[in-house]
């Protein structure tokens, strides 16, 4: 018989998210402290609707670009065709500006009277900037597609019992993967001043496409039977990633090493995909992965290229790359990815031994292409790789 439940023994109920006191009487005091900056501007201007006069200020141009007009190119009218525009493509080595006045506008006169956004604290160019990034930008939004429509969900064909556990347990995995892949370039993305516009432009589709990536395998799992194991092996991997101390760290972890495993997982899509729904959702993602893994590329190589003391920078990156191969071994070691994979591979779970083969060319295949992105960054990494390039698991070597 159950035993009765006292009142003494209840816990109090989860408070719900309200606004707290101090919270609100924080904001309050911060703002009266900066009180006198605004109070000055809101006390001008209403001295000036009283007297019935208006300003104009506005409609001078001196300090400013006005009357040079842009000019669209064969593709519309891209950043790149504005950038041209003498005063408004000097994208600054250091961001000085930690607020919102756009870049290029006439902003001096106004330096002093302007709040300070504290968050923005990627103001060195070279943290973020990538060559490719308006390019990418402009494929982005070329390229994006809509999870619920753009897949032939009624195709979706049921599938042998086994074949149909793995592909939904990769799918949880992918899952777990694309949230820390969106929330990570909104983390920095937040963090970084509007003179770096083009690179914030390019982080929002990123942001975007994870967002995409994540809804089209929690749609596809649901849809087959359902979400199979979180796990902890992958976890690690993805704090690591988003704990990351520096925006460029995190690229290198993110975009170069973890998307390009991801990239790889993609390619093998045909041989993955057991329906033509899930070949179709591989060949969407590869798409978009691409062009993470490319920023990624680009912006590592720029960051070394730039870097005042380019022997400690390329350092730097042994150090990241230190840390990110366990990590990804950690995640690449996990049965619950392994194994799926491997049954997808070898066609059914009798097979898995099969499919642990051709596991073991498609890691070899991803070692091969990481050191080449490493390589194409600046950095080479071919002595210095601390995860083997057979199978780490040993069970079909
Ligand atoms: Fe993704
Ligand atoms: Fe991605």
């Amino acid at each position: 018989m159950n035993e009765p439940v006292r009142i003494e023994d209840l816990k109090p109920p989860a408070e719900p998210y309200l606004l707290k006191e101090e919270q609100l009487a924080h904001y309050e005091k911060a703002y009266r402290s900066d009180y006198q900056a605004w109070a000055q501007v809101l006390g001008e201007n209403v001295e000036r609707i009283r007297r019935g006069s208006y300003s104009l200020h506005w409609m001078n141009t001196d300090g400013g670009n006005w009357g040079k007009r842009a000019k669209p190119s064969s593709r519309g009218l891209t950043y790149t065709d504005i950038n041209r525009v003498r005063g408004y493509g000097d994208i600054p080595a250091q961001a000085d500006w930690k607020n919102f006045a756009p870049r290029g506008s006439i902003r001096e006169p106004y330096r002093d009277r302007m709040p300070v956004v504290d968050d923005y604290i990627v103001t060195s160019r070279d943290e973020l900037w990538a060559d490719n990034v308006i390019t990418l930008y402009e494929e982005a939004k070329a390229r994006q597609w809509n999870a619920t429509k753009d897949i032939p969900w009624d195709e979706l064909e049921a599938l042998p019992e086994d074949l149909e556990k793995a592909t939904c347990q990769l799918c949880t995995f992918l899952t777990e993967v694309e949230f820390v892949a969106g929330d990570f370039p909104a983390k920095w993305l937040y963090r970084t001043p509007q003179d770096f516009l083009e690179v914030k432009s390019f982080l929002a589709t990123q942001l975007m496409d994870e967002a995409r990536h994540q809804e089209v395998f929690r749609k596809r799992a649901i849809a087959g039977g359902g979400l199979l194991h979180a796990s902890p092996g992958f976890e690690w991997a993805l704090k690591a990633i988003l704990d990351a101390p520096s925006h460029t760290m995190g690229t290198f972890l993110l975009n170069l090493l973890g998307e390009g495993l991801v990239l790889s997982v993609f390619r093998a899509g045909e041989m993955i995909a057991k329906t033509q729904v899930d070949k179709e959702i591989f060949r969407r993602c590869l798409q978009d992965e691409a062009r993470h893994v490319s920023y990624g590329v680009l912006e590592l190589k720029n960051y070394l290229a730039t870097h005042p003391d380019r022997e400690r920078g390329v350092e730097e990156m042994h150090r990241f790359a230190d840390v990110g191969e366990q990590v990804i071994l950690t995640a690449f070691t996990e049965s619950a990815l392994v194994e799926p994979v491997a049954v997808l591979l070898g066609g059914g779970l009798k097979q898995i031994d099969k499919g642990m083969e051709g596991l073991g060319h498609m890691w070899r295949v991803f070692i091969e292409e990481y050191l080449q992105r490493c390589k194409a960054a600046g950095f080479d990494r071919q002595d210095r790789c601390t995860i083997p390039l057979d199978l780490p698991w040993g069970i079909a070597a």
